[in-house]
């Protein structure tokens, strides 16, 4: 048997006639760039997140950049967030000069521990940056806590956790802004690069929209220089008919690691749902003693497993050599020798979970 890590076709052919009449319904709209079938995404987006704006735009990583520039993130800031994530959380900040500060994350969830945030904070300090990893949220109380009474920006890294919920709210609605990536693989994933910004802060929602598009007032003039971020209206009408399913889609994962914690044995590392927490499992990581060797065997065995991510960002070229060859982050290594990420797709078979598991347990002997 073959597994993949992800199988976006399984998902297409469901609903192969829907994505094409919305295709076609661009097309001879002519509506490619912005438009209305993008002003229909960000309002049907922003209803789904219980939250008054919703900006799109062309990925997650602009939308990083952009919600750092809104929030006022200058040369010589300081940004505290987690080493274990993508590269492209902290990559704006090497454009605007300012620094990365990286603190440990909690080992049983992998997502920043609110423990170390307190001792992380400077008078350089502007923002923090939760990432809520592999589908499920940061601890939004004890951080908004903290940001409130030092008087910090929140921006949440929302890139892999559609429709995960701390508290019953939407993650991206706690802090000032939240981005989303739609890059294909994502539980909500376009047909190319797309992303958005979400927020309750009115004057964040303008600036951004502002500078998605080269920071016109008007067609011909320009208040601020600005970007090319804007959102296609062929990804925004693929988006909005994928929203649609994005609660079932959720479910099935859902359903998928709940049947993988039941048939993995005891001495694997599995995930944890915090309390309070609603996980989506973008992906679903294990943690296994001499991993490489069991990620050799699933791969020679048909399984594609995957490790998110191998090189903390600390360790990194463009940090190693700062300040940040400094930073001792024992939780975030240790992570990234064991974790393991297994294949989940909202449409993966129970027979495929079940020969996954005895390829598993066969690695770990
Ligand atoms: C945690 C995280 N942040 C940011 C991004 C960047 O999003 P994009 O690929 O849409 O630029 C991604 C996804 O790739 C991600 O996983």
């Amino acid at each position: 048997m073959k597994v993949p890590l992800v199988d976006l076709k399984r998902q297409y052919v469901q609903i192969q006639s829907e994505i094409a009449t919305a295709i076609q319904q661009v097309i001879t709209d002519t509506a490619f760039v912005l438009g209305k079938y993008t002003e229909q995404f960000e309002v049907e987006f922003a209803r789904y997140c219980q939250v008054q704006h919703c900006v799109g735009l062309n990925s997650g990583s602009d939308g990083l950049l952009l919600a750092y520039i809104a929030c006022g993130v200058k040369a010589g800031d300081e940004v505290i967030t987690v080493a274990h994530t993508f590269f492209a959380t902290t990559e704006p900040l090497a454009h605007l000069g300012a620094t990365p500060v990286f603190v440990d994350i909690d080992p049983t969830t992998y997502l920043i521990d609110p423990e170390k945030i307190e001792a992380a904070i400077t008078p350089k300090t502007k923002v923090i940056v939760p990432v809520h990893l592999y589908g499920q949220m940061a601890d939004m109380t004890n951080i908004m806590a903290i940001a409130r009474k030092y008087n910090l920006k929140v921006i949440e890294d929302c890139a892999q956790a559609h429709g995960a919920t701390h508290q019953g709210q939407k993650a991206g609605t706690f802090g000032d802004i939240g981005i989303y990536s739609f890059y294909p693989g994502k539980n909500l994933g376009a047909y190319g690069d797309a992303g958005c910004i979400v927020t309750n802060n009115s004057e964040y929602a303008q600036l951004v929209r502002k500078l998605r598009d080269h920071g016109r007032s008007s067609k011909y003039e320009y208040d601020i220089a600005g970007y090319s971020s804007r959102m296609d209206g062929l990804q925004a009408a693929i988006l909005s008919t994928k929203l649609k399913y994005l609660e079932k889609w959720n479910k099935a994962r859902r359903k998928a690691a709940a049947h993988y914690n039941e048939l993995l044995p005891e001495e694997i590392k599995k995930p944890v749902e915090t309390k309070n927490n609603r996980h989506v499992y973008h992906l679903y990581v294990i943690e296994v003693a001499n991993r490489n060797r069991v990620l050799s065997y699933l791969t020679e065995n048909g399984v594609e497993a995957g490790i998110h991510y191998p090189i903390p960002l600390h360790l990194q070229p463009p940090y190693s050599a700062s300040v940040m060859s400094h930073t001792s982050l024992p939780r975030t290594e240790a992570a990234a020798k064991n974790i393991l990420s297994l294949p989940l797709f909202p449409e993966i078979t129970d027979e495929e979970l079940q020969y996954i598991v005895r390829q598993v347990k066969t690695a770990i002997k």
